[in-house]
């Protein structure tokens, strides 16, 4: 039985704009037993922050292979094996915070911003795909801000600024930087702008810059049932596209294993920050 791993680089759907048709870049896929494909999983993971995961035989086995990344973070609505259906839930869908159990589109965000210190890990199995869109849309932290410094800096100061937001899901507030140091020396990115996200009328232009230039740097893909993504939670941004049907994702948070080095460099940041 063969399984397969599809890197960030040869498998994703890329798109600038949801709104414009789809080009698919599938270069090649590597054949793998996913047993022994950790090691490949890993360095993707560290390096490139995103990666795919194809032919999953089921719940069971993504959940031993998230064990294998991590520690499974127990969250508000997730179940005892730390499984969150993300599926329609009309009776969650308007309260707030709970966007994600709708059928609307996602606006770019990362999970947990609430918190201290996030789950380092998003992992996200296609048990069910949309009848139609449900499209996953993903934006590399790394390269967005290294884009800000360089072309918006006061865009660029309002991420790393530590008193600019205030993000309150009733039970966690997080007020600080959204651009901010991890111990290792690099940075970790959180955003939202849902119901739990404020800022100051004054910053919402640059709320709104930032939220247009992400879509400069977006990617968009479909997830085929049984292919789970995975992505560096404090560098990747992630949203949908509204769906039909009963999409259903079963979405696991992480703590990275000892293998894991957190957060990511920004190019040119030292010239930036000079000038
Ligand atoms: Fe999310």
């Amino acid at each position: 039985m063969t399984r397969y791993i599809d890197t960030y680089w040869n498998s994703i759907i890329y798109a600038k704009s949801c709104n414009e048709q789809h080009r698919v870049e599938m270069s090649h896929q590597i054949g793998v037993f996913l047993s022994d494909a950790t090691e490949a999983i890993q360095k993707t993971l560290q390096t490139e922050g995103a990666c795919i995961i194809s032919s999953i035989s089921g719940e069971d086995q993504y959940i031993s292979f998230c064990r294998i990344l991590g520690e499974i973070y127990a969250h508000r609505d997730s179940a005892s094996n730390g499984i969150t259906p993300v599926s329609h839930n009309q009776k969650q869908e308007k309260m707030p915070g709970f966007s994600g159990f709708s059928q609307d589109s996602l606006e770019f965000h990362t999970d947990r911003s609430t918190v201290e210190t996030p789950p380092a890990f998003v992992a996200l199995y296609s048990a069910s795909p949309a009848l139609a869109g449900g499209y996953s849309r993903l934006v590399d932290g790394a390269k967005l801000c290294s884009f800000l410094s360089k072309q918006d800096p006061d865009a660029f100061a309002f991420l790393t600024s530590s008193h600019r937001c205030i993000y309150d899901d009733s039970q966690f507030i997080y007020r600080g930087p959204l651009l901010y140091s991890t111990l290792n020396g690099k940075y970790g990115i959180r955003f939202r702008c849902d119901g739990n996200g404020y800022y100051s009328f004054n910053d919402l232009p640059i709320v709104a810059r930032i939220i247009n230039c992400a879509r400069k740097f977006e990617h968009s893909l479909v997830l085929e049932k049984d292919q789970a993504l995975i992505i560096n939670n404090e560098r990747w941004l992630h949203g949908r596209t509204a769906f039909q049907g009963d999409r259903s994702l079963l979405r696991i948070l992480l703590k990275p294993g000892s293998w894991f080095s957190r957060g990511f460099e920004i190019e040119n940041l030292n010239f930036i920050e000079a000038a």
